[in-house]
């Protein structure tokens, strides 16, 4: 065992704080999204999470919010209302976010915001200053601390050989043609390249990166990654994944067991579909909505018979796009539900909820639903399917069988999975409908079958797997010399 600890640096933390009617700082329970969800597998013990408080906070009121957040683990980062707002609304959800999913139609390069992004950084290098003991080891996460490692590597004892700086992408690393467009490409790979080790969720991501550097760089790169003068910055494949014991122990309680029989009663003789995402246009639920659209079209008989459920979790909702995309799916909701909707038999073939679920009721859903929709048109890696997957895994041995997941080809989650689920094209709707179709008819051997390769993936490639290999390689890590490549 090492006497040094690990600090995590994420623009996210696990929880979120607020103000409670008297203006005392409370904490307002967990955050969304596959980021902390992954991080959460890690014992929480082992590490110092570092993170942007995630709203606004009064100078004077920084220590308060600093003893609340460090009960959890946590320390605070502290940024002005416009550093926050540009470098979070503006550059990182505004201009990477989109870039790195292929799109890249409505971006405004705008250099305020880069200059936001860059400051935000920066003072999140001096929070890690401020704890940082030579033998510590920092992980860096995702887009939005991209100039963080190199800003590390000046700032904390640049002589100091022990410093291991790992950084992990959650989100698709794109072609090099598409990165090309970027106005800071070379600061934003030169920050990066500062780091010792870059991982990535699969093999597409981590080439495209490599192939990047050679393009917009020039710089020389092996498979185990690139030449940065005199040492190598590491790139590696690590796979995402969740923690199966906690929906496992959670399907136990007796909650969840009694929240599931409710859920039985409320859709039986029905067949439930559930979409489960932040409302985020990465995820495709329009797509979604018009291929169930079109089964509901093409296949009359199940009319009054099936159901989806979407989930849509509040997200980044500052964001221009995503106030249009909350309309465009409300609009599709409706069009659905007035036209296959049944009044007499109380029958709406869309349910939609724009909220988050806490974690007892999402764990019973996944496990009474009969199908997972997921139409990413582009997606990280996608831990909502590999939940599903370990929640149906309660309903192997009973009579119905374990449901179906249909999946995104674009979801990086889909090269592990394809074997074992319906591998879809979010763009082609009649191929959406067909799946449905499918998924609803496949024989109960024909899905515990394709169950079974999902199961033992899913419980192989855990988060803690993720956390420990990446962890790993990190501490081993020790900077190579060219000739010895
Ligand atoms: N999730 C959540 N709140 C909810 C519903 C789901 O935090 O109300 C979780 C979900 O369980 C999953 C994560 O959000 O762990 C979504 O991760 P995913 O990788 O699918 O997508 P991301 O949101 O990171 O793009
Ligand atoms: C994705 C990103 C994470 C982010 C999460 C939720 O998973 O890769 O970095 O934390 O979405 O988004 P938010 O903007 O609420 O942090």
């Amino acid at each position: 065992p090492l006497s040094s600890k690990l600090i995590v640096a994420s623009n996210r933390l696990p929880i979120n704080i607020s103000r409670d009617k008297e203006g005392r700082w409370v904490s307002g329970g967990m955050s969304s999204g596959g980021l902390v969800a992954a991080l959460s597998g890690i014992p929480r013990d082992s590490f110092i999470w570092l993170g942007w408080a995630g709203c606004v906070v009064p100078p004077h009121d920084e220590p308060e919010v600093t003893s609340l957040l460090e009960a959890e683990g946590c320390v605070p980062v502290f940024l002005s209302d416009k550093i926050a707002k540009d470098h979070y609304n503006g550059f990182s959800n505004g201009i990477l976010w989109p870039l790195f999913h292929y799109q890249t139609e409505d971006i405004e390069f705008n250099d305020e915001y880069y200059s936001a992004y860059s400051s935000a950084n920066q003072a999140f290098a001096d929070a890690i200053e401020r704890i940082y003991e030579p033998g510590d080891l920092i992980w860096i996460h995702d887009m939005h601390l991209m100039l963080l490692p190199r800003m590390l590597r000046k700032q904390l004892h640049p002589a100091d050989a022990k410093l291991h700086i790992g950084f992990f992408l959650h989100i698709p690393f794109p072609t090099s043609e598409v990165f090309h467009v970027l106005p800071w490409k070379r600061e934003l790979l030169r920050g990066v390249l500062d780091s010792d080790l870059i991982g990535f969720h699969t093999y597409d991501y981590a080439s495209h990166f490599l192939r990047t550097c050679t393009h917009v760089l020039g710089m020389e790169t092996r498979p185990q990654g690139v030449l940065v003068q005199d040492r190598l910055a590491a790139v590696g494949v690590f796979p995402i994944g969740i923690e199966p014991h906690k929906f496992e122990e959670k399907l136990e309680t007796v909650q969840v067991q009694d929240r599931i029989k409710e859920l039985e009663v409320t859709f039986a003789g029905k067949k439930l579909i559930i979409g489960i995402d932040r409302l985020d246009y990465i995820k495709g639920i329009p797509h979604r909505l018009l291929g169930y659209e079109a089964f509901l079209r093409d296949n009359p008989e199940s009319r009054g018979k099936v159901v989806l459920l979407q989930v849509a979790v509040p997200s980044r909702t500052d964001v221009p796009e995503y106030k249009k995309l909350k309309r465009e799916i409300e609009q599709l909701v409706g069009r659905i539900n007035g036209t296959y909707g049944n009044l007499l038999e109380n029958y709406a073939p869309v349910q939609y909820l724009f909220r988050s679920i806490d974690f007892s009721e999402l764990t019973a859903l996944y496990t009474v639903a009969d199908v997972c929709f997921v139409t990413s048109l582009r997606d990280g890696m996608n831990l909502v399917s590999l939940e599903y997957i370990v929640c149906q895994g309660a309903k192997v041995n009973a009579k119905d069988g374990p449901g179906v997941l249909i999946l995104s080809e674009f979801a990086g989650a889909s090269g592990s999975l394809i074997a074992g689920s319906i591998v879809v094209n979010p763009w082609n709707t009649d191929a959406l409908s067909d799946a449905v179709r499918v998924a609803l008819s496949m024989d109960v051997e024909g899905r515990r079958s394709k169950h079974d390769l999902l199961y033992k993936y899913a419980t192989k490639y855990t988060a803690s797997f993720w956390g420990a290999s990446f962890i790993g390689e990190l501490r081993k890590f020790m900077p190579l010399q060219p000739g010895s490549l």
